[in-house]
């Protein structure tokens, strides 16, 4: 049966979600592949993926039937003090597809705890108190995570955060990089006599939040090399990235650098809520026994859905269907920036973000909020980021094809069409 506004509306302000694009959103009844729809039957291309979750689409097939497996097991909890086999089981598999000596692991119920975990685990490791961060970046709203954020929205009253961090520049796509990765180099390998020493250092390979901000060749590079040879952990945050998003299982593959503890989370439980901190043995085993757990770590449900996921994403190599889909994408990069609403259009994999320029006295923010919203009333779902929020993000889960491409993208230029219409007249061309 349809949900009628009014349920709507108590449910948002008794459940405190918030829809930023208006006040009537859709409320979906079923998902499949790319598309979620209404119970009035209504269809929408899921360009947001559950903000960078859904990687193997919705309703998929190998993921419910895992699911259902593990519920008919009569396991559907086991506590932090005991293993599952289906846990154990998606332990072995991650092992098998992670990078270089990352051989321990920590389950978490999400992203925001991986990230507290892995900054944890440096504390105990390096006996300091200090991290180093960069602009921009996003590892989670609980408090350890909010404090090596640099994006801490309506939280940043509430500082002092701990623990302690310093935040350098993160390059934006038009920079060369050099100057960010000095920078970056100088405040890991040069400290000042004075200056606390660094417990780790926190990083995005690209930023998903800010507005899919891409680094250039050589800067994660330049900040592993520092910390390697400072002997500072290196904590890589690919919890948007990961799981075939960036058109590699992991976005460090493409640049070759192994990060000492690599954070995982979103798409990794197939749908379902988890995390993980996978790290380097003596990092990962320098904390005292109890000094970190939660009773629904790694639940056996996510365990399932993941491992399915992880296999699904394998065998049908998703990997390189995002590298495909880096090619539709950068195929409607002319239509896209022809509009004089556009100021850039950019991405990796199936990672795309259009940022939107402050045009006849409305900010940019706005801007995008109302492309979005035209977006929407087209029957297209988009993505919320940038650091003003006035980058369009564009993130479909990997199965999508070149004619969902092509079709998100015409509805996104439909929707430029509208909202130039609306704050600037009628287009001349
Ligand atoms: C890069 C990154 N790190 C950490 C997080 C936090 O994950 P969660 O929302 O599951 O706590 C996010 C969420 O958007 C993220 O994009």
């Amino acid at each position: 049966m349809p949900i009628d506004s009014d349920t709507f509306r108590r449910a948002e302000s008794v459940a405190t979600k918030t829809f930023s694009l208006s006040a009537d959103p859709p409320i979906f009844s079923s998902g499949s592949g790319v598309r979620l729809s209404t119970s009035e039957g209504r269809t929408y291309l899921d360009f947001a993926a559950g903000s960078g979750v859904s990687n193997v689409g919705h309703g998929n097939p190998a993921v419910l039937a895992a699911v259902q497996a593990q519920l008919q097991s009569g396991i559907t909890h086991i506590g932090p003090h005991f293993h599952a086999s289906v846990q154990a089981r998606f332990f072995e598999e991650m092992l098998q597809v992670l990078p270089g000596d990352l051989t321990r692991l920590h389950p978490a119920t999400n992203g925001s705890e991986a990230t507290e975990i892995a900054l944890k685990a440096c504390m105990h490791y390096t006996g300091a108190r200090t991290f180093l961060a960069f602009t921009g970046g996003y590892h989670g709203r609980t408090l350890g995570a909010l404090a090596v954020s640099h994006a801490k929205g309506s939280n940043a009253g509430l500082g002092p955060f701990s623990p302690a961090t310093e935040f350098v520049p993160y390059p934006d796509s038009n920079d060369d990089g050099d100057s960010a990765a000095a920078t970056a180099v100088r405040s890991i390998s040069r400290r000042a006599g004075d200056a606390p020493p660094l417990a780790g250092v926190i990083v995005e390979p690209i930023q998903a939040t800010a507005g899919v901000a891409i680094p250039p060749a050589g800067f994660l590079e330049a900040v592993a090399t520092a910390a390697r040879e400072s002997g500072v952990p290196l904590i890589l945050d690919e919890i948007f990235t990961g799981f075939g998003r960036t058109g590699h299982l992991f976005a460090c593959r493409s640049s070759g650098v192994i990060p000492d503890l690599l954070l995982m989370g979103k798409s990794m439980g197939g749908g379902f809520p988890g995390g993980l901190v996978a790290g380097r043995e003596e990092i990962m085993s320098a904390w005292p026994r109890g000094a970190q757990s939660s009773t629904f770590q790694l639940h056996p449900v996510t365990a399932a859905a993941g491992r399915a996921a992880l296999r699904y994403l394998i065998d049908q190599d998703l990997c390189a269907r995002a590298r495909l889909i880096e090619t539709w994408f950068a195929s409607h990069r002319a239509a896209l920036c022809a509009s004089p609403l556009t100021r850039e259009w950019r991405g990796a994999g199936a990672m795309f973000g259009l940022e939107l320029r402050s045009v006849a006295g409305v900010s940019c923010g706005e801007v995008a909020r109302l492309t979005r919203l035209a977006a929407l009333h087209r029957g297209l779902l988009t993505w919320e980021c940038g650091t003003r929020s006035e980058v369009m993000g564009l993130m479909p889960p990997l199965i999508a094809s070149e004619r969902e491409v092509a079709d998100a993208c015409g509805r996104v230029r439909d929707a430029l069409s509208e909202v130039e219409t609306r704050l600037l007249g009628e287009p001349a061309r």
